[in-house]
């Protein structure tokens, strides 16, 4: 405790809601109200960035039909995904992996184009443009379940198909589908847990100290 830190109720709302997000792919049909979703990605806007780029965009896709494309697109690389798992296919193919037809909402979010010429922080590391973005989208995931709200990130897809299908700059790069919305209930852990896909490990085998262990 010193003058700096929060007090300890907004200190443990801090921790739960990292410990209480959860990648959510079931979704109900309760629409999403606009503040909500404002809220959400003004959390992503508030996120650190490399050079201070500020490297997200984000495409709100409203149109339904785009909407259908863009699963459709998923539901391709899911069954690449399935065919490059081999032995592991069927179990792959029994998995939740998305929710886009079935959220309120659904976010493209992605690196502009130009992104060369921000070097500060880039020369030798150019991927902490995508890092930067990823720290966006970790804010939204916790204001989204501070606000009792399920967001899913799907990787599963294409980037040049969906360049195409939202008509993105060249130089741009599609990261992530994001799956906003209402839930019935939250996962208690990570659903490829409870499914017996994978297992978290612990911290400490995370963690070295002065050399890399194997
Ligand atoms: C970069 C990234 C990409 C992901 N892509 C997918 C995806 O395509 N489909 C999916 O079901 N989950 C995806 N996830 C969610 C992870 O499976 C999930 O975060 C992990 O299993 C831990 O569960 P938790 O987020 O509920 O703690 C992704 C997560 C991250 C960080």
């Amino acid at each position: 405790m010193n003058d700096h830190s929060f007090s300890k109720a907004e200190k443990e709302a801090l921790y739960k809601a990292m410990a209480q997000r959860r990648d959510m792919r079931h979704f109900n049909s309760e629409p999403l109200d606009a503040k909500t979703l404002d809220k959400i990605l003004y959390a992503a806007h508030l996120a650190p960035s490399v050079g201070l780029m500020q490297p997200w965009r984000f495409i709100r896709v409203k149109n339904s039909d785009l909407r259908k494309q863009l699963h459709a697109i998923v539901n391709e690389e899911r069954m690449k995904t399935a065919e490059a798992l081999g032995e592991r296919k069927d179990e792959f193919c029994r998995l939740k992996v998305e929710g886009v037809l079935s959220c309120s909402d659904v976010l493209i979010a992605a690196l502009p184009d130009k992104r060369e010429k921000h070097i500060f922080g880039r020369r030798t590391l150019p991927e902490m443009d995508l890092a930067s973005l990823s720290c966006a989208i970790q804010n939204m995931w916790l204001a989204a379940r501070a606000e009792g709200i399920g967001m899913g990130w799907v990787s599963l897809f294409e980037p040049e198909a969906l360049k195409k299908l939202f008509k993105m700059p060249k130089g741009s790069h599609p990261v992530a589908i994001l799956c906003i919305g209402h839930v019935d209930e939250f996962y208690e852990k990570p659903m490829l847990e409870i499914e017996e896909w994978a297992k978290t490990t612990p911290l400490d085998e995370k963690v070295f100290e002065d050399y890399w262990e194997e």
